[in-house]
């Protein structure tokens, strides 16, 4: 198989993003969402994961997008601020093709360039052998599962914590960031 380019994602490729993450949400349960995002929320989606500096990538074969990966804020509030929850999702006809792990790679390695410390999934479905594989082989610990905290498809679903330190993690503390004394 050809190895597919990992870029930053563009404004023109939502389209085929917003197709992929449709396909998700109306047949998978890795997303928690019921109904498909259009074209214009998956837009404000992007501008605002632009606006916060956060790496958004896309995985092309033959110049064709096929999956795409982002981090974001995992929470709002503050103190958060070095920690990120990554996504990541592929088009279903080349899953297990090494891409995902490829895209998941690339965005620990952005994640860590713009100084984030820990790397938080939240994966939906403890099913989702794929999901929890992928982040398995690319360092991830399991934290927990959160069980029959989602309803979708007429079923109870679990979340599966997952995390990986960035760069040093906890080890030091980030830069420009001073501890108090006492
Ligand atoms: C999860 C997903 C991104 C994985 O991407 P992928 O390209 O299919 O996975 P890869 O081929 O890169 O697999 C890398 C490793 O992950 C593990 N893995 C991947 N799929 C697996 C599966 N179905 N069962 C068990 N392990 C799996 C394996 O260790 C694999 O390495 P190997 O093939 O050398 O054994 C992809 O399956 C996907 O888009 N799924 C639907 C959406 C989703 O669940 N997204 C995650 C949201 S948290």
């Amino acid at each position: 198989m050809t190895s597919p380019e990992i870029r930053a994602a563009a404004a023109a490729d939502l389209p085929t993003i917003t197709e992929i993450y449709d396909h998700a949400v109306r047949y998978g349960t890795a997303t928690f969402e019921l109904i498909p995002p259009d074209l214009t929320e998956m837009t404000r989606r992007f501008g605002v994961l632009m606006d916060g500096g956060f790496p958004y990538l896309v995985a092309a074969l033959d110049g064709r997008v096929v999956g795409y990966a982002y981090a974001g804020a995992y929470r709002p509030r503050p103190a958060y601020r070095f920690t990120v929850e990554n996504s990541v999702y592929l088009q279903p006809a080349i899953h297990r093709r090494g891409i995902g792990l490829q895209l998941l790679q690339r965005l620990i390695t952005e994640s860590e360039q713009r100084g984030y410390r820990q790397m938080i999934a939240v994966v939906g479905d403890s099913a989702n052998a794929g999901s929890i594989g992928v982040h398995t082989k690319c360092g991830f610990q399991m934290i927990g599962t959160h069980p029959d905290v989602g309803f979708k498809f007429g079923r109870w679903l679990d979340t599966v914590m997952m995390q990986r330190a960035l760069g040093d993690g906890g080890a030091t503390l980030p830069a420009g960031e001073m501890k108090l004394p006492g």
